[in-house]
């Protein structure tokens, strides 16, 4: 099959390189030409384990290009439509600015039989207005929409063996073509015996939001329970843990903590609720204003608690921050729990230096009033409180004995609860965590 995908950001990218690695001809299309250059040199322009191997294995079997011409997407059967939709400025709203210029780009390159496939996270009701739009431009063109669930860091397996495929069909004669061409794209996936749901256009774009919403519910969830467990002096983690062996509730997604960021959770559970709104059920998803609010106290209370650490006040103290990504394995800033809490503390008169394995230059962009070092020993050398707000594997794998006497006090926060407390304390640290007792 012949494939075009528009947006070669992360979703797009490592779309097209797996949908060579599927053995189809794919040409990813994108208007930024930095990201052109460095993907057709078989580099991602971001961190993805597993990405840059794959582009150039690839590129090398001839059957994958980049382009910056929409003209070189015209041969394609299948289009996927792979643009970001961030949060509009001061607005809940999704910003639709790039999945229109998408389609319109894409129009005069389409023919009879052509299948444009949407991937963005979306608001329920953009699929249909785009069917239209191309349908009325190209009448023998269809649109289906076949939502993602990739996770950034994990990127390139979710995309080659996912969870499940979902299916989004429209009515009448777009049905038929829609239905054949996915499942061509993706025979190989199926053959894996991956599940398919097959639903009409609505639900699979509403699918997306569901799945979102649910996970960021999940994390507030145990995070409220982390606030109640601070009043009562309890363990959250056990919670989670105790709670997490009932199979019905599942130990994944309650990390308690600093909570969620990144480009999706957030951005998502806001878009659906304004969507929600437009459509007349605002009611239906108050609860995820809940969620969002419950989520934005963690990065304050983390603030709070490296106040009362400093003895009630931190200007002027030494803090080193480990983490600036939004989560392990990415270089993502977007939206950074860590670098939220870094700025807040430094607003309030203190001295932060963050480190990151990989995302100082991203966290550098957005935050250049923030001081940035390359390695933890530089980070914490003489410093009052140490938090370790990105859970990083060698951030976890720390030894709390050979970090001791570079520090001015040993004292820790933990916003992850990923650190060993008993290990911690044993090696003589002051050690405190969202959800835990002091003790
Ligand atoms: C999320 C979803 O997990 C993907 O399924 C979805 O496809 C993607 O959004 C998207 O919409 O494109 P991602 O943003 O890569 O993926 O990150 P997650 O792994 O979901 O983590 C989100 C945030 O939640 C991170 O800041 C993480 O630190 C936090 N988190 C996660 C917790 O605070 N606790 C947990 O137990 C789990």
């Amino acid at each position: 099959m012949k494939i075009g995908v528009i947006g070669c950001g992360y979703l797009g990218a490592v779309h097209a390189a797996c949908m060579t690695k599927l053995g189809h001809d794919v040409v990813g299309y994108d208007v930024d030409e930095a990201k052109i250059e460095s993907l057709s040199a078989g580099k991602a322009p971001f961190y993805e384990p597993g990405l840059d191997e794959l582009l150039a294995e690839s590129l090398a079997t001839g059957r994958l290009s980049f382009t910056l011409d929409p003209a070189e997407l015209a041969d394609a059967t299948a289009y996927f439509v792979c643009v970001g939709t961030p949060q509009k400025r001061n607005e809940n709203a999704a910003d639709m600015t790039f999945v229109d210029a998408a389609v319109t780009t894409l129009i005069p390159q389409l023919s009879d039989g052509d299948v444009v496939i949407g991937k963005s996270t979306v608001p329920v009701g953009t699929a249909e207005r785009l069917l239209a739009q191309i349908e009325e431009a190209v009448p023998g063109a269809t649109l289906c929409w076949n939502p993602e669930f990739l996770r950034e860091g994990f990127a390139v397996e979710d995309t080659l063996t996912p969870d499940r495929l979902v299916f989004g069909l429209p009515v009448g004669d777009g049905a038929e073509p829609s239905e054949r061409v996915l499942r061509e794209v993706y025979t190989s996936v199926l053959d894996l015996g991956t599940p398919l749901v097959v639903t009409d256009l609505g639900t699979a774009q509403l699918v997306k939001v569901a799945a979102n919403s649910f996970l960021a519910t999940k994390i507030s969830f145990i995070n409220a329970m982390a606030e109640f467990c601070e009043a009562t002096g309890s363990d959250v983690v056990a919670i989670a843990d105790a709670i997490g062996f009932d199979e019905r509730i599942g130990r994944k997604f309650l990390n308690a903590g600093l909570g969620f960021g990144g480009g999706c959770l957030p951005k998502d559970i806001r878009a659906f609720m304004a969507r929600a709104g437009e459509l007349g059920v605002d009611q239906t998803l108050t609860f995820l204003r809940e969620v969002d609010s419950i989520n934005m106290r963690r990065r304050t209370r983390m603030v709070d608690l490296a106040r009362e650490e400093c003895g009630g006040s931190i200007a002027g103290r030494r803090i080193a921050v480990l983490g600036a990504s939004f989560k392990p394995n990415s270089d993502d800033v977007r939206d950074s729990p860590a670098l939220n809490v870094a700025e807040q503390m430094r607003l309030q008169g203190a001295d932060v230096t963050v480190t990151d394995p990989i995302a100082v230059e991203n966290a550098r962009g957005r935050f250049p009033d923030l001081r940035f070092v390359s390695s933890v020993e530089e980070a914490i050398a003489g410093v009052d409180l140490v938090l370790l707000l990105t859970e990083w594997k060698e951030y976890v794998e720390l030894d709390p004995d050979a970090l001791k006497p570079l520090v001015g006090q040993a004292r820790v926060l933990d916003g992850r609860n990923a650190l060993d407390p008993a290990r911690w304390r044993a090696a003589g640290w002051t050690y405190r965590a969202l959800g835990r007792s002091r003790a």
